[in-house]
């Protein structure tokens, strides 16, 4: 490694992933590793160990070093839960490929992302957010914030964007929920089966009738030359991680504010933070906790150490973005202060394809929220609220709210 020094490893193994106390704090499994050096040792379920990476500036380095894979068939690419233990089985494009066949793929959907795609789809976003709140407003409180609004804003969003109908909503918010949380690999396989046997439909039915979204695009045009399978798979990504990850953001996003009556009020009284309070929510939250990697060459560490080839590695994003070098008061949540360069959506190649959008949906939701409803406030003792567990992106299966 050449961009960043590598500081001495320290001896503790915690396990990986663990699960949360506090839904906006790392484990506190992982405080023995806080300023106690960058690249760590941590065991996983199966017993076994990988390189565990906290630092901000190793993170970025090894997030753009191409001996590190992110293909799931790659010898030793680690397995961080039981439910991933078939996860060679099926090569998920983006995601799952490396370079150069990542890169192609890629190309192939970065027209749709862009920052004049995604601005182009805000009148639309704050529609459904007004919608969305209209109703809670209706039906009165208190009712579950996750059920009524963060879901379905980012379910309703990315259905318009692919032109998969929302009707189908509760058949793939279910089937997206068991493929990330189920206990067993066979349980997560057969929800991803029953995924995948209905965006064939779709894609089939597209083929022959085309449609306005961006599948009917990518079908008649930019993924041409891929295989259904493929098309198939790449649909499932983006519906997946276009909803299940924002709306992680939205409901513990606006715990995490009731949580910090302070931050909110600044919100409050200056919206124009708010765009700020999202990257620095995301730097604080890191809901994608553990991007996951596999050697596949020798990588010598600045500090002493090597990275082995078929070693794994696990690039912890909420001890990276809280890494005291990098920023200052690293446990506060400070709405003003420029969260820029967090890895909350990953670094380097593999970078969050949906970053421009995931950030619109947050801004306009949490403004609208904030705007609509001053007295929000939660129905239960905070500690009351369901967390999921650590091995699946981290988030609130329920928030009950008030007004
Ligand atoms: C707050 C919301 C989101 C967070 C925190 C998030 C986080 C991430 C992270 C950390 C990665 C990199 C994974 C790695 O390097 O191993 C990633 C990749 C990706 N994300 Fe997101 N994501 C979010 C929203 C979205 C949305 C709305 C979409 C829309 C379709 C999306 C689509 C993707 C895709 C396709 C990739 C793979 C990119 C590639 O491999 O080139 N994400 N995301």
């Amino acid at each position: 490694m050449t961009e960043a020094a590598i500081r001495p490893l320290t001896p503790q193994t915690p396990p990986f992933p663990a699960d949360r106390t506090c839904p906006y704090h790392p484990p506190v499994d992982y405080e023995p590793l806080k300023n106690a050096g960058t690249m760590h040792r941590a065991t996983l379920y199966d017993g076994r160990e990988v390189w565990m990476v906290t630092g901000h500036a190793e993170a970025r380095a090894l997030l753009t070093d191409k001996r590190l894979s992110t293909d799931r068939r790659s010898p030793g690419f680690p397995v961080i839960a039981p439910r991933a233990e078939n996860q060679a089985e099926v090569v998920i494009p983006l995601l799952g490929v490396d370079d150069p066949l990542h890169a192609a793929q890629r190309r192939m959907l970065i027209p749709s992302f862009t920052l004049k795609r995604v601005a182009a789809m805000r009148p639309q976003i704050q529609r459904i957010v007004d919608g969305l709140l209209d109703t809670m407003a209706e039906q009165g409180g208190p009712t579950d914030l996750v059920a009524s609004f963060a879901l379905p804003v980012p379910s309703m969003v990315i259905c318009s964007l692919l032109g998969v109908p929302y009707d189908d909503h509760e058949f793939f918010e279910q089937c997206s929920r068991k493929l990330l949380t189920a206990e067993t690999a066979g349980e997560s396989k057969a929800a991803r089966l029953d995924l995948e046997d209905y965006l064939l439909d779709l894609v089939v039915k597209k083929e022959a009738e085309p449609g306005e979204g961006l599948l009917d695009e990518l079908i008649a045009d930019r993924l041409a030359e891929m295989c259904i399978r493929d098309r198939v798979l790449m649909a499932l990504l983006l519906l997946v991680a276009g909803h299940e990850t924002t709306s992680n953001m939205i409901a513990l996003g606006m715990y995490t504010l009731l949580e910090h009556p302070e931050e909110l009020e600044a919100l409050r009284a200056d919206p124009s933070l708010i765009p700020g309070a999202v990257e620095e929510l995301l730097r604080f939250l890191s809901i994608a906790d553990g991007m996951v990697r596999v050697a596949l060459e020798d990588i010598e560490l600045d500090g002493g150490g090597v990275i082995k080839t078929g070693e794994g590695v696990i690039l912890s994003t909420s001890m990276i973005n809280r890494d005291a070098g990098t920023y200052e008061d690293p446990d506060g949540l400070d709405v003003r202060r420029s969260a820029r360069h967090h890895v909350a959506f990953g670094f380097g190649v593999h970078q969050c394809l949906g970053q421009n959008l995931a950030r619109a949906e947050l801004e306009i939701a949490l403004t609208a929220l904030l705007t609509r409803f001053p007295t929000l406030r939660l129905a239960v003792p905070a500690d009351q609220v369901p967390l999921k567990p650590g091995d699946t992106l981290q988030g609130l299966f329920a928030m009950p709210v008030t007004w």
